[in-house]
């Protein structure tokens, strides 16, 4: 489903060089995989993933979806278009704050462009097992609801792709073990393709597959002070 080579991520350095944040000389995801994306803080697991979302364009390199340009073109498609095709579960989960767990989801419907069906919002709150917890607002639930509740929202359609930035930082075993039996189950069940940037063992064992990233960070080459500039 997607094909990348010679991604790179570049971001411009104080000094006027540029630091690479993530380089992979090539990833192919197919429908219905689950893989794991692992290594360091900073080696630029949350860059590929939003890169892989198309909420990002990378520096340079190919990123192709069934075969047709991904990543700048996934910028100039509509965001319902793109959220359709692309679930996030996102590290700081983004569940609106002034809105209660059922809000939440019946808020997602409306930005997919799905017809708001709040039986559908209660029935997937269950199923991640926070019947009863629908009128709290995420301040009132634990980190461990707060990311099921999360798992739900993303629930509510049948991406093709889903990713999932850290799903277990931060939790216990036991909601870490009930985060990924939903995450995992609700791709196999949709056929989506799941991607999991993490750096828990638990995790790494769960997913068929492991990309690697290295930390890079290596600097580009600092542009030449302008003359009669600060030499310091
Ligand atoms: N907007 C940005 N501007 C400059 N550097 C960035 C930006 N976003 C990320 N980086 C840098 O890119 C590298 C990879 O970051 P990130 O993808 O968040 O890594 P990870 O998720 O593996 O911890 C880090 O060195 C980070 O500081
Ligand atoms: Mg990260």
């Amino acid at each position: 489903m997607i094909e990348a080579r010679d991604l790179r991520k570049e971001y411009s350095a104080p000094d006027g060089g540029s630091v690479t944040a993530m380089h992979v000389e090539s990833l192919s995801v197919e429908r219905g995989e689950q893989i794991a994306v692992v290594g360091p803080s900073g080696s630029g697991k949350t860059t590929l993933l939003s890169i892989l979302g198309g909420v990002l364009a990378s520096t340079s390199g190919d990123i192709r979806w069934d075969g047709e340009p991904w990543g700048k073109a996934a910028g100039r498609m509509p965001a319902k278009m793109r959220a359709r095709r692309v679930g996030f579960v996102f590290q700081d989960l983004n569940l609106i704050p002034s809105l209660t767990l059922l809000e939440n989801l019946a808020a997602a419907m409306c930005f997919l462009g799905l017809e708001c069906d709040g039986e559908k919002c209660r029935l997937l709150l269950e199923r991640v097992g926070l019947a009863g917890k629908e009128g709290h607002k995420p301040e009132a639930l634990s980190r461990g609801e707060r990311q099921r509740a999360a798992i739900a929202r993303v629930a509510l359609h049948a991406h093709p792709l889903v990713l999932a930035d850290e799903p277990t930082a931060s939790l216990d075993g036991e909601s870490a073990a009930m985060a990924m039996d939903l995450l995992c189950g609700l791709a196999r069940g949709n056929q989506s393709a799941l991607v999991v940037a993490t750096h828990d063992p638990l995790v790494m064992e769960r997913l068929e597959r492991r990309v690697e990233l290295r930390p890079i960070g290596k600097a580009g080459p600092p542009r030449p002070a302008a003359e009669g500039g600060p030499t310091i």
